[in-house]
């Protein structure tokens, strides 16, 4: 589904030697369809900018990306959006506060298919989008007629999700998406993710800082040390990882 093949980011490329910043160093990754990947590694070694990497936030300055069959390489950010879905820390960034939750989910499925008329308001829609808020559990069914502003943190990450996969896309991009939640609400919204991309079969990279979870969630287990993957671990040799073991790898790291 997605092949990045040599990709290197360098930031302040043009100013001196010790403000230049390799964020990634000739990266090689093939993530298959259906793929759920955890991504970990301590702060600064370039976790985001691979995820902005592949959503066009920015270009990388080699290599080439290819996503389902596409060289998508010099495709600019909202081109590549619609095969995109993504979601930020921050809840308020992924909904429009003003508009209502139904509002809301009305633009996220009219995001690709702008002309699409099927979508417009009605009545079997609405209750669609009721019974789709419903399923998530978080008290949302009787709330989608209300702004947007009014929900909690761990509500709009989980619509935010919603809209990201409501058109399917071919990729899911969560940058610790739950990370300002309380950890209850983390696991509930966590929860929510993993039901969601599994049933829809949506190939999804998820950066976290938390390792349990990294362990948890996904078929496969990646971390990042200065711009470089240290550690690609798949299904078997991913079930077999411990925190330990990620420690011990951490514990490298600062070395
Ligand atoms: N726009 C930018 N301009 C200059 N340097 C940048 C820019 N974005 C990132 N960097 C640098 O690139 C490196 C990688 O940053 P990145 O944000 O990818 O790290 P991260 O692994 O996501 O860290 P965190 O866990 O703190 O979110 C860091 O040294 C950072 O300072
Ligand atoms: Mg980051």
């Amino acid at each position: 589904m997605l092949i990045l093949k040599n990709i290197t980011k360098i930031f302040n490329k043009d100013l001196t030697p010790d403000l230049k910043k390799v964020a990634l160093n000739n990266i090689n990754l093939t993530i298959d369809e259906g793929d759920f990947v955890t991504v970990i590694g301590s702060n600064g070694s370039g976790k985001s900018t691979f995820l902005n990497i592949i959503a066009g936030t920015y270009f990388a300055d080699e290599g080439e990306i290819t996503l389902a069959g596409h060289n998508i390489t010099n495709l600019n950010e909202y081109k590549r959006a619609k095969y995109l879905g993504r979601v930020f820390q921050d809840p308020l960034v992924g909904t429009c506060k003003d508009l209502s939750l139904i509002e809301n989910l009305y633009i996220a499925s009219r995001k690709k298919y702008k002309k699409r008329l099927k979508w417009a308001f009605s009545k079997k829609t609405d209750s669609y989008f009721k019974e789709l808020v419903t399923k998530l559990n978080l008290d949302l069914g009787n709330k989608l007629k209300q702004k947007v502003s009014v929900l909690s943190g761990g509500q709009r990450q989980a619509i935010t999700l919603l809209m990201a996969i409501m058109e399917k896309p071919k990729l899911l991009l969560l940058d610790e998406h739950t990370a300002a939640l309380d950890p209850k609400t983390s696991e509930t919204v966590l929860t929510i993710t993993n039901d969601l991309v599994t049933k829809e079969k949506i190939t999804t990279i998820m950066i976290t800082h938390n390792m349990k979870d990294a362990l948890t969630y996904g078929n496969r287990l990646i971390m990042f040390k200065e711009g470089e993957i240290i550690l690609d671990a798949k299904k078997e040799e991913k079930e077999q990882l411990t925190i330990f073991d990620l420690l011990k790898k951490f514990e490298n790291v600062v070395d």
